[in-house]
């Protein structure tokens, strides 16, 4: 796996794969590897001729800076394991390279992005967004795959590429899940002992409670600071705090 650190380098590669015929699969992500990128970047490679995946820590969509200085980076074991999975490329660019506009210019969606982890994170997908667009544009790719543990940002990301005719077919893929039901997440290396023990609670309640207002106080019983646990597209959405840790997680209705 080769690992391209411009974007003026990777056009090259893209240019010529595209000359050949060649279709690429592109998984965009801020690392901290886990079983679920994995799932990823395995359905890429069955999907597609070469597989790119990227890794930004994107700071213009962490609303608190303690988070983002706390985010998990392991750049030469993500790049091991993305090499094992089936990758051929990693897009690991600076912020400079990005956004060389210095974030002056985003993207905004008005509706759906203010609702769920859009209220309690104020600007959060205008940054997920921004930085989307920007990676989809450079990795010029047939598909690119998002995991449904995110299940709002995939459903914005979808809306980007039909409201900005993007070429991207947008993919959705099933969430991984620890065997205690926990949905993999970057995030979960963060938790302690304890946290992780009590972590999948969350993912029961969400899965069994009778409603929405009844879940809450169970989740806030066993010790969690809920953000918010509400129904939306034929889901039930929560997301929740365990110390400092914030997870979050969706299960069909
Ligand atoms: O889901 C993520 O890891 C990020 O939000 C993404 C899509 C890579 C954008 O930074």
């Amino acid at each position: 796996m080769r690992i391209i650190r411009t974007i003026a380098r990777w056009r090259g590669l893209q240019k010529a794969h595209a000359r050949k015929g060649l279709t690429l699969g592109f998984v965009p992500t801020m690392g901290a590897l886990h079983a679920g990128h994995v799932s990823l970047v395995k359905k890429s490679a069955a999907e597609n001729d070469r597989t790119l995946a990227s890794i930004f820590v994107n700071p213009t969509q962490f609303d608190d800076p303690r988070d983002l200085e706390n985010y998990p980076r392991a750049l030469e074991r993500d790049a091991k394991l993305l090499a094992a999975s089936g990758a051929d490329y990693l897009l690991a660019p600076e912020y400079g390279e990005l956004y060389p506009d210095g974030y002056r210019y985003r993207v905004q969606e008005t509706v759906d992005s203010k609702l769920l982890c859009g209220a309690h994170r104020p600007d959060h997908f205008d940054g997920v967004l921004t930085v989307v667009l920007k990676l989809l544009h450079i990795a010029g790719a047939r598909r690119a795959y998002f995991g449904e543990k995110d299940y709002q940002q995939y459903l914005l990301i979808k809306g980007l590429a039909e409201a900005f005719f993007l070429d991207t077919e947008i993919i959705p893929c099933p969430t991984v899940r620890e065997a205690d039901g926990l949905a993999m997440s970057s995030r979960n290396m963060l938790l302690t002992p304890e946290q992780r023990a009590a972590a999948p609670q969350f993912h029961t309640a969400l899965s069994a409670g009778k409603n929405t207002a009844a879940i809450r106080r169970l989740l806030a019983r066993k010790g969690f600071s809920v953000d918010y646990v509400a129904e939306k597209y034929g889901r039930r959405f929560g997301a929740v705090r365990a110390g400092k840790v914030r997870l979050i997680d969706n299960v069909k209705i």
